[in-house]
């Protein structure tokens, strides 16, 4: 699947999305190896920090149906914002444990894209190496 295509699944995934706080809509779409997409979308709370983002909905999502970073192939996640935006710092330590530092992310708002990894996006991480000694 090329990229253009999953970024459209982002942004039909993004519709989903339950934003009546920040009404700022976030859509993820991910792709495993095999083939199959998982979706995320934000989904707020009137207590805010049981918000979830749509980037870890659709990798929970992965992870809950069996799949690992292995079995990633690239993930899309895409915004209404005006400008273009990467991913939140909780998503960063998230996708930084769940995705292998080489997977394509690939960020849209319509006007700008930009593809990127998470070894580009967090440096110097603290991951399960550091806690497992
Ligand atoms: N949001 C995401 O879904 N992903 C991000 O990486 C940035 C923030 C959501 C959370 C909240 O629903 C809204 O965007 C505004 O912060």
């Amino acid at each position: 699947m090329e990229r253009k295509e999953l970024v459209e699944l982002a942004f039909k995934a993004m519709e989903n999305a339950y934003a009546p706080y920040s009404n700022y809509h976030v859509g993820a779409a991910l792709l495993t190896k095999d083939g199959k997409i998982f979706y995320g979308a934000n989904i707020e709370n009137a207590s805010f920090g049981a918000t979830n983002c749509a980037e870890r909905s659709a990798v929970f999502s992965a992870y809950s149906n069996g799949y690992r970073k292995d079995d990633i192939e690239a993930i899309a996640i895409v915004s209404d914002g005006d400008k273009l935006a990467g991913p939140c710092g909780i998503c960063r330590q998230v996708l930084s444990e769940l995705l292998n530092q080489d997977t394509p992310i690939y960020l849209s708002n319509r006007k700008e894209e930009m593809t990127t990894n998470i070894h580009d996006l967090l440096p110097m991480q603290f991951g399960l190496e550091d806690v497992i000694r």
